[in-house]
This record gives structure tokens, C-alpha cells and sequence, in this order.
């Protein structure tokens, strides 16, 4: 039998649009006369990201990276790895970075340390949500969608073991 858990909707998709409206604001106002670099972070980015860039006026260019992180579920356990690089130079570019969600704060310091490495002009993080208690690495996010409180979350391309990423909402999972 499939596994139902409990979900409630903790941000709706309209909310949601109207974040995405707003960073596409303060994006688009800090990148005038650029031409940024976005890179997603796969998976979970990718709903979000696909949303955000067609809200921004900008001659912008999408790539991705893809990392995995190894241990329980519900929770990064700090083992990262890089399984899709890079397919383009990013030296002397404006990169942002896209994530879904920051936790632990584990997988996007990993991403930063190694873009950083590529002498990027600048390198900046636009995160939809953010769970401040849970933060074991320092985090600068330059552009967030919601402060939100330690509840595991899904939809909107975060998954639970693979599932619902399709949802429209972002939903808390209740215990
Ligand atoms: C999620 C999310 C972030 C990361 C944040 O990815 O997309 O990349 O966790 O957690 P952290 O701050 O504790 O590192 P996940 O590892 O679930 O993979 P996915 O993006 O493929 O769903």
C-alpha cells in the first residue's frame, strides 16, 4: 500500500506567486544592464526556478548543478557530492544561485565553495524558504522567499522520498 502521510497546506500557491513576484523584483532591480548566470540546484529548485526566471526581464542564462546528500530522509546528514558539474565556464560571471529550501545550510555552503572556486565576478542566493533553526553552516541568503519554522515541508518541488514535488503548494507534513 502506498504511504499517505498527513499534509497541510503551510504556504499557498498564491503566496507563493506573490514571493516569487517580489524576488523577481529586487532580482531584477540589482541585475539591471547584467546578464546573471542562474544555477539551480537539482532537484528541488528546479519548480521554483522555473517560475522565477519567467518573472524576470533579464538576458539571463539556467544551469544546474546536482548534488546528493547522504543519511535519513527527512534530514541532510552533512555527506555531499557532486553528481552533475558544471557544463559551462563561469569565470568573470554574475552568478545566483537558486535553491528550494536552506536547512542545515550544509548543501549550499557546499555549492558556494565550489562555484566560488571558479573566480565567478559575483556570487549571490536566491532561496524560497529558509529554516533558520536548523542551521548548522553559516548562510548568507541574498534574496528569500519565506522564513519558515522547523516543520518537514513538501510540494512545489520538494519531495518526500521522491514524492510530491508536483504538488502546487508548499505543505507541512504532520506527524
Ligand atoms: C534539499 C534542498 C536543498 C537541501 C537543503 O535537497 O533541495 O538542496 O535539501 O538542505 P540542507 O541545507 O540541510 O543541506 P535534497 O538533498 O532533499 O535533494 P533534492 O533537491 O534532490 O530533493
Amino acid at each position: 500500500m502506498v504511504f499517505q502521510p498527513q499534509l497541510r497546506i503551510l504556504i499557498s500557491h498564491d503566496e507563493i506567486a506573490r514571493a516569487v513576484d517580489r524576488l523577481a523584483r529586487e532580482i531584477g532591480t540589482d541585475y539591471e544592464d547584467k546578464q546573471p548566470l542562474l544555477i539551480g540546484v537539482l532537484k528541488g529548485s528546479f519548480v521554483f526556478m522555473a517560475d522565477l526566471i519567467r518573472q524576470l526581464d533579464l538576458p539571463l542564462e539556467v544551469e544546474f548543478v546536482k548534488v546528493c546528500s547522504y543519511g535519513a530522509e527527512q534530514e541532510s546528514s552533512g555527506r555531499i557530492k557532486l553528481v552533475q558539474r558544471l557544463s559551462t565556464p563561469i569565470k568573470g560571471r554574475d552568478v545566483l544561485v537558486i535553491e528550494d529550501i536552506v536547512d542545515t545550510g550544509m548543501t549550499i555552503s557546499f555549492v558556494l565553495d565550489y562555484l566560488r572556486k571558479k573566480k565567478p565576478a559575483s556570487l549571490k542566493v536566491c532561496a524560497l524558504t529558509d529554516k533558520p533553526s536548523r542551521r548548522k553552516v553559516s548562510v548568507c541568503i541574498d534574496y528569500l522567499g519565506f522564513t519558515l519554522p522547523d516543520r518537514f515541508i513538501v510540494g512545489y518541488g520538494l519531495d518526500l522520498d521522491q514524492r510530491f514535488r508536483n504538488l502546487p503548494h508548499i505543505y507541512a507534513v504532520e506527524d
